[in-house]
């Protein structure tokens, strides 16, 4: 019986998001935490055996992927959903790997890319390509929305992130459709945000350098209308428990926030007592390419 396996990492954007939109450039890194998806050759339709998620465009992108009929599609992913971490773009990639694995085919990195931009289409739009790049690539990318499009690899910081979950789950197309119709009045912070990316870029290694910029680009993200009170509460959480820098990651409206914190351990436990989910993230490896 015909069987495929793949996995597709879950990303945190550390600059740049909303503003990678419009060409801005932007850096994100793959974490451990992931999705992995399975296939089984079945007589009759594709269908999902688990988990049982009401969402037809998740139907609708396996299909794109892997056809009409003829598979058993399981999928486990330790992602939040609709958090800003890249959970949908994590499953295309996986189910693009895997089904080139149950075809016996070896697939390079760009394939992979493509055929998964391809299917994340269903779920955000017309998105930048970076969840996707990031979750097929692993490690630290410097991406670019094309054409060409940029993927650069990118020092990985040697040191844990923590992860802060609002609670709330943010809407990707409505958040970057919001950002649209504002447009051109917030144009000078989408380049205040793209201004910000090479200075992160410099300080990867440096979790005191990178702190304060972390923070400069939450407080564009809350000017740009993608915050919410909640998480800039967390902002100011991890602020007040020493952490380096703070801010929210990926389209927000809900979603996470991430913190570069010398005491990790001791910020999740203050998050948690506060009421919220709280992890240590580290990064993925880099994938070599096939
Ligand atoms: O879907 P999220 O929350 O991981 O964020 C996507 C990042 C955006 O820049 C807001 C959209 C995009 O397509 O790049």
């Amino acid at each position: 019986m015909k069987t495929g396996v793949g996995h597709g990492f879950g990303k945190l954007i550390l600059c740049g998001e909303h503003a990678v939109v419009y060409g801005h450039p932007a850096l994100a890194v793959a974490v451990n935490q992931g999705a992995t998806v399975r296939l089984r050759a079945v007589e009759g339709p594709t269908h999902v055996v688990s988990p049982s998620i009401d969402d037809p465009r998740l139907l609708e992108a396996v299909i794109s992927i892997v056809g009409e009929s003829g598979w058993a599609v399981t999928i486990e992913s330790d992602l939040p959903i609709g958090k800003g971490m890249g959970s949908s773009a994590a499953i295309a990639v996986a189910l693009v790997r895997a089904f080139a694995h149950s075809q016996g085919q070896s697939i390079s990195l760009d394939d992979v890319y493509a055929k998964a931009y391809a299917a994340e289409a269903a779920f955000h739009g017309t998105p930048s390509g970076l969840d996707h790049a990031v979750a097929s690539r692993g490690g630290m990318l410097w991406f670019e929305r094309g054409p060409p499009t940029v993927m650069r690899p990118a020092p990985v910081p040697p040191f844990p992130v923590v992860v802060i979950d609002s609670g709330s789950a943010g809407n990707t197309k409505d958040m970057v459709n919001g950002v649209l119709s504002r447009r051109p009045a917030v144009d000078p912070i989408l380049a205040a945000i793209g201004d910000l990316v090479p200075k992160v870029h410099a300080a990867l290694l440096d979790p005191a350098s990178l702190g304060p910029l972390l923070l400069e680009n939450h407080g564009l993200l809350k000017d740009l209308g993608v915050s919410t009170p909640v998480l800039d509460q967390l902002v100011d959480l991890a602020m007040a428990h020493g952490a380096h820098g703070a801010k929210m990651a990926g389209a927000g409206g809900g979603g996470v926030v991430l913190a570069v914190t010398p005491s990790p351990e001791g910020l999740v436990e203050a998050a948690n007592q506060a009421g919220f989910a709280s992890f240590i993230a580290h990064a993925a490896p880099i994938q070599e390419p096939a």
